[in-house]
């Protein structure tokens, strides 16, 4: 690591040991070595002046905009969170782009991030650029020659990052399915036991929560539509998916933090949400980043129905080709994103409006027949999809 870091190996050669390490695999120990080499590559962040701080961590996945539901939630029940993020990778949507919506300007210095954390609880902020030197070449070069999918490799990568991000409680958020890195859940699974072992052994409080990623968390994607639900979730308390996925995580950081039971930390969050204070803490968040939430004032967009062409019952959602469809879609200006209005083991009926393409009707009508073929229907009953398949301490 150290000597690809400085340029004492190159790209060949730890090209062929990352294409060993995706055949063959690695031991544990060689894991737990191959993320503290990788966390020495660079500086570790201390945020010990805020006390103990909170932070979580998303494998990837399409409609997942738990990061900005999680954060107020945790500031409005005087916690502190530093949530260093990326832009999105793929298919996959980024914190980043998304919290930028709201106008904000996340490429703060980490001295900048934490007076506001200390002010108004949380803060969302680009990762700094010597932020594990030795990930971001290899993560680059995976890109590149295609291996990604392997488990030590990206337990070391998000591992790395979570310990030089200097906080001290954490909830990894471990995405299976179709739309996810991992598609298998025995491997889910696998990668989730991992990293909170490799997190323990640095002393770090953590617990991994394995979540579904077979259709998109929230109603919406794309970085607008999906700020938009974000809104929506805190300001109404709307119960869907992506709330109580974020309430359960948040909830887990809470009782970890404060050595409560479980139950008393889901009441402290839901608490939080209720009355409001998530929704006026998400406000100071932006407005402490020079952004605005005002533009999101119920203002209707108009948008071009998708209608289901048969009956029957939603049996697949293509959730990877919904997220690649909808960042080539968003890159048109005037086209904020879609909705999918419709779960796996919902019935539909002929004519059922299943897809909101909000985009102009002339873009709207190059896009409608790939929306209209993600969505699988299917004449034989389908059982709706679990939402936590697995909680990992
Ligand atoms: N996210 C990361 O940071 N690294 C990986 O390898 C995969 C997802």
């Amino acid at each position: 690591m150290n000597g690809y870091t400085k340029g004492q190996i190159n790209d060949e050669n730890m090209t062929e040991l990352l294409k060993a390490i995706c055949e063959k695999g690695m031991s544990e120990k060689e894991t737990i070595l191959l993320t503290s080499a990788m966390l020495n590559s660079g500086n570790k962040i201390d945020l010990s002046e805020l006390g103990d701080c909170l932070d979580k961590h998303s494998s990837g996945g399409v409609s997942d905009s738990t990061t900005l539901i999680i954060a107020p939630i945790i500031a409005s029940l005087n916690l502190k969170m530093v949530k260093m993020s990326g832009r999105s990778l793929g298919f996959t949507g980024g914190t980043i782009d998304k919290f930028e919506t709201f106008g904000a300007n996340t490429s703060i210095s980490l001295e900048n991030a934490k007076e506001i954390a200390s002010k108004v609880g949380a803060v969302i902020l680009c990762q700094t650029e010597d932020l594990v030197p030795a990930d971001k070449r290899i993560y680059a070069l995976r890109d590149k020659t295609g291996l990604v999918a392997s488990l030590p490799l990206i337990a070391s990568s998000i591992i790395s990052k979570k310990l030089a991000s200097g906080a001290k409680i954490i909830v990894l958020d471990v995405k299976y399915g179709e739309g996810a890195f991992m598609e298998n859940l025995v491997e889910a699974k696998k990668l989730a036991r991992l990293m909170v072992k490799i997190l323990k052994k640095h002393k770090i409080l953590s617990c991994a929560v394995v979540s579904d990623m077979n259709q998109p968390l929230g109603e919406n994607i794309g970085n607008y539509m999906e700020v938009k639900e974000v809104i929506n979730c805190l300001k109404n308390n709307n119960e869907s998916r992506l709330l109580t996925l974020s309430k359960t995580i948040a909830s887990l950081l809470v009782a970890m933090k404060e050595k409560i039971d479980l139950n008393l930390a889901t009441k402290k969050v839901d608490f939080a949400v209720k009355e409001g204070l998530a929704y006026n803490k998400l406000k100071e968040m932006v407005l402490a980043e020079s952004g605005n939430l005002d533009m999101f004032k119920d203002e209707k967009l108009s948008y071009i129905p998708v209608a289901c062409e048969t009956l029957g019952y939603v049996s697949n959602i293509k959730t990877k080709e919904l997220g690649e469809i909808t960042h080539e879609l968003i890159r048109i200006k005037g086209c904020k994103g879609v909705s999918i209005l419709v779960k796996v083991g919902d019935k539909v009926g002929l004519g059922d409006e299943i897809i909101r393409i909000y985009a102009p009707k002339k873009y709207a009508d190059m896009f409608y027949k790939k929306y209209l073929n993600c969505i699988t229907i299917s004449k034989t009953k389908t059982n709706s999809l679990p939402l936590i398949y697995d909680i990992i301490k």
